[in-house]
């Protein structure tokens, strides 16, 4: 059947999204993350500097990388990537809108590089990175430079915590080989794994001079 016309006058064109004037709740190296102003529960995420080309092809690639993640069939490899809604037209340019990582107090959860410079390597942490590398490892996902800064840290009542990446969810560059040759695959995600842990160390050692100064 085809689809009802549509009747009435025209609609006018969507206004873009207002985020101009907001206060961004996070910095990223190159985009800036605000709270959707229609929904607490999802962020819109925009380029720091809509002129800069590394900024937008950031944009991009969250965009391919999604796309290529759920053309694998596979809810699992949802169990720690926020779901993606698509985009969004604002006053700063194109915006990504994801679902928003909040703790069990409703607070916008922080990343793991800033609980651990705030509170070190508590036993329910280093259990909880443990478990997003045997994720990593049962979903076979190859992430992009995974750093602790790109992964979020949500925290329940019971003072533990879950670990959810939120950018670099693929590695799109070697998807050929790594699809021919799962032993390089391993290799490959054996040596993110080893980068992500020496990243979680410099932390840790950060926080261990900060508390002696
Ligand atoms: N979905 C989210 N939920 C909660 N915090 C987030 C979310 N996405 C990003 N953040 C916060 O915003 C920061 C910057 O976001 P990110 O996507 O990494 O930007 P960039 O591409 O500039 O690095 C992250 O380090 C994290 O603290
Ligand atoms: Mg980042």
């Amino acid at each position: 059947m085809p689809p009802p016309k549509s009747s009435g006058p025209p609609k006018p064109p969507a206004r873009p999204l207002a985020l101009a004037g907001r206060e961004p709740f996070a910095r990223g190296r190159r985009r800036h993350c605000y709270v959707h102003p229609d929904d607490p529960d999802l962020c819109v995420k925009v380029a720091a500097d809509a002129g800069d080309e590394r900024c937008l092809r950031e944009q991009a690639r969250d965009l391919r990388n999604y796309r290529w993640l759920r053309s694998l069939g596979s809810d699992s490899v949802f169990d720690r990537i926020p779901a993606v809604e698509g985009t969004v037209d604002t006053d700063l340019g194109e915006g990504i809108v994801m679902r928003l990582y909040r703790d069990h107090d409703g607070r916008i959860s922080r990343n793991l590089a800033q609980v651990i410079v705030e509170r070190g390597l508590p036993p329910p942490l280093v259990r909880e990175i443990d478990a997003l590398k045997r994720w990593l490892w049962k979903e076979r996902l190859l992430t992009r430079d995974t750093a602790p800064y790109n992964v979020v840290a949500v925290r329940s009542p019971d003072d533990r915590w879950q670990l959810m990446i939120i950018e670099g969810w693929a590695n799109l560059r070697y998807r050929w080989v790594t699809w021919l040759h799962p032993l390089v695959k391993d290799r490959l995600i054996a040596r993110q794994l080893g980068k992500f842990d020496r990243r979680v160390s410099k932390l840790v050692e950060r926080r261990i001079r900060n508390r002696a100064q």
